[in-house]
């Protein structure tokens, strides 16, 4: 007997296909759970979702069916997380688990930071999947059953320099989440935060970047080393990372499946290490150490440093 049997069967007779919603699709982690949905696993009726200016990718990569759909969605623009929901609801009833996978990463000290790119970090990583949560969330308690499953990061269990903005609305997803899970408890709505640390793929690439920290406009003053010693850093880890976003993918297969998933999910080796490393660790021991793993960190800005 499969655990998600009750996902599967409305009743003895009639089979439910699980309607499943997936953002950010067009490449990486959410391309990769599309896939493994589309061609192996028929009994959930899918809604891969990308931007309009990726959404081409998706029909490059599957053919429509009637299990199967391709649908544009911005998760920070309002009206297009309304037009979707609305669109499922016509054509399938509603969403019965809800994948926010779609994110950006900045890379920025703070004081590079604008308000304007704050924004549309805490948009694309927290505001909009919230948005769409609260979107499904009606449908769900009405069936008395649903899954939220909120692709989150080591990067919300702890921040690094460079990393602040994400790392923000990583925590803040985790913090909402954590209170998602006690207040969907009674009305049998699950909630799990997937969270991978480094995985071997190219999202390295895909970071943003402000004015003052682009790359392209030379580096230098007090952060130069910095932004010259953690991009190198983040990248060296990811290609030597072991895990894949396929695997990151099945991990979120396996919750979908899972009846009762925990909250939490370490996806990685190494997030599975900085979740005790955070729990354990006395927290006088735990910034000093961190540092002190980070490459040449004690010579990071001291030619612009004057600190008694
Ligand atoms: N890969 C890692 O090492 C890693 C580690 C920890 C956590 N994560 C998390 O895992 C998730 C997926 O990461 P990934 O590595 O697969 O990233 P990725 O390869 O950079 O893909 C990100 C996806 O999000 C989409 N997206 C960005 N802004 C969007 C918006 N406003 N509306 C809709 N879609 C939008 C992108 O679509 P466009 O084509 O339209 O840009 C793209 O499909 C993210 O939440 C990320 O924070 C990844």
């Amino acid at each position: 007997m499969w655990p998600f049997s009750r996902y599967h069967k409305k009743n003895s007779d009639q089979p439910h296909h699980p309607v499943v919603l997936i953002t950010g699709c067009s490449r990486g982690i959410g391309l990769d759970l599309a896939k493994l949905l589309y061609d192996h696993h028929p009994e959930y009726r899918v809604i891969a979702t990308a931007r309009e200016k990726s959404i081409q990718k998706l029909h490059d990569q599957f053919l429509e069916n009637e299990r199967f759909i391709i649908y544009p969605l911005d998760v920070t623009n309002e009206d297009s997380r309304k037009e979707i929901i609305n669109h499922i609801t016509k054509k399938w009833g509603g969403v019965d688990i809800l994948v926010n996978n779609a994110g950006i990463s900045y890379r920025s000290v703070i004081e590079h930071m604008t308000a304007k790119d704050e924004l549309l970090q805490m948009e694309t990583n927290y505001l909009g999947p919230m948005g769409l949560i609260r979107r499904v969330l009606p449908y769900m308690r009405e069936t008395g059953r649903g899954k939220i499953i909120n692709v989150s990061s080591v990067a919300g269990m702890l921040a690094m320099p460079t990393m602040s903005s994400y790392s923000a609305s990583k925590y803040a997803l985790e913090g909402a989440s954590e209170s998602l899970w006690y207040e969907m408890r009674p009305f049998g709505v699950q909630i799990s935060l997937v969270q991978p640390g480094f995985v071997n793929s190219s999202s390295f690439m895909n970071v943003y970047h402000t004015e003052l920290s682009d790359p392209a406009n030379n580096w230098n003053g007090p952060y130069c080393d910095f932004y010259q010693n953690m991009t190198p850093f983040v990248a060296r880890m990811m290609q030597m990372s072991r895990t894949s976003s396929v695997q990151i993918a099945q991990i979120i297969l396996k919750t979908m499946k899972t009846e009762n998933p925990p909250l939490w999910i370490p996806a990685t080796l190494d997030a599975k290490v900085f979740y005790y490393i955070r729990r354990l660790m006395p927290r006088r021991l735990l910034l000093p150490f961190l540092y002190w793993c980070l490459p040449k960190a004690q010579r990071w800005g001291k030619n612009y440093s004057h600190r008694r």
